[in-house]
């Protein structure tokens, strides 16, 4: 991190009671510098809201404040972008999780779209020095070659998340091409480790793990994710904080991800290993009489596989943590949460 960057900025973190958002903001907090961070999140009940509650709390630091709102709310966004005038802005806020968008497409469309149009607007109408903004690896659907790089087709979501999060990417756009606002887009690959999101599939797994049950592994388990530990995530979006894209149209689009998929079931073994380890399996639950292969779900890719080159080649970063080490800070975090 390069501290004298972070000096004096006003930055906003919006979805800062998330996992990644969080994370974002302790990062930075661990760093001396003057700099003053708003924490937005709307602490909706997606997932368990305590979750979100005790994130915000590992942040209590006289450069942080947390303040409840919805960017569906305009007036609510305008009055605090007036207020803070905020130099940058790091986007998280969103409705996640492929499958629920097959549940609630309406939730996707309020938050993904309409919320990140207000967000949009606001950096217009109080200039900011740089606004990042979260997409994601699901943009590439199901993919002809692997691995998937920046420039690579995104013009065939199958999932209605997929969508909403490639529409953000293309308003995003609009913006930087017509207000000349500096703009970086990023698509992470399956995010996981401590203090994660207990709607994602590695998350389920552990609770099945610990609680004995049956684990459903869908597409019969034949499933790859380029799965990237949290901290390697974080450091990717505080470098690409550092440098705004430039004019003639300051945009920029970002893989952050590991660049070498799993296959589901190692990731499951090593999971259970892990959580062995931690002591929050018993001996006696064998993992291969657990694991139930089922169908594919509508909205799901077989293969994620990050395409790293360009953060390397630009950053000088690679994402480095490997997956037992990741699933060993998991179950440790994971332990100690739900003992
Ligand atoms: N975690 C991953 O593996 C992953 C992968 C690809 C993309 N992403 C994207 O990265 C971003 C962060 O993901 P995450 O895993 O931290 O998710 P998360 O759900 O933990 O965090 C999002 C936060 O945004 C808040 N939020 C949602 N709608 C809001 C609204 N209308 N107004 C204010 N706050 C609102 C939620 O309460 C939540 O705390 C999201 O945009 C997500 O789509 C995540």
């Amino acid at each position: 991190m390069n501290e004298a960057f972070w000096n004096h900025k006003k930055i906003f973190i919006i979805g800062a009671a998330g996992f990644i958002g969080s994370t974002v903001a302790r990062y930075l907090l661990d760093f001396p510098g003057q700099f003053f961070i708003a924490g937005i999140d709307n602490l909706n009940d997606y997932y368990d809201v305590s979750l979100k509650q005790d994130r915000i709390s590992r942040l209590q630091d006289e450069r942080f404040r947390f303040i409840k709102g919805d960017i569906c709310d305009a007036a609510f966004l305008e009055e605090l972008f007036q207020r803070f005038r905020p130099d940058i802005v790091i986007h998280m806020a969103a409705q996640a999780g492929v499958r629920y968008s097959l549940e609630n497409p309406q939730a996707f469309l309020d938050a993904n779209v309409n919320g990140f149009f207000h967000v949009l607007e606001m950096c217009r109408r109080y200039p900011v020095q740089h606004l990042l903004f979260a997409s994601s690896s699901s943009v590439y659907g199901e993919a002809d070659h692997y691995p998937s790089a920046e420039d690579d087709s995104t013009d065939l979501p199958v999932s209605f998340y997929a969508a909403t999060k490639k529409s953000g990417e293309v308003m995003a756009h609009s913006y930087a091409a017509m207000y000349g606002i500096p703009i970086t887009g990023m698509r992470f690959f399956t995010v996981y480790g401590p203090w994660g999101r207990p709607d994602m599939a590695y998350y389920r797994f552990a609770e099945e793990m610990k609680n004995g049950e049956d684990i459903p592994l869908f597409n019969y388990g034949d499933c790859k994710r380029d799965f990237t530990y949290i901290d390697d995530c974080v450091e990717g979006i505080i470098r690409l904080c550092e440098k705004a894209p430039e004019l003639p149209v300051p945009f920029e689009i970002y893989n952050i991800g590991k660049g070498s998929p799993n296959d589901l079931m190692d990731f499951v073994r090593i999971l259970h290993e892990e959580m062995v380890n931690a002591g929050l399996v018993t001996d006696d639950y064998d993992l291969e009489s657990h694991i139930r292969r089922v169908p594919p779900q509508p909205g799901d890719v077989r293969e994620t596989y990050a395409d790293t080159r360009k953060l390397q080649e630009r950053f000088g970063y690679q994402p480095q943590t490997d997956l037992r080490t990741g699933l060993h800070w998991f179950a440790e975090w994971y332990g100690k949460r739900n003992r």
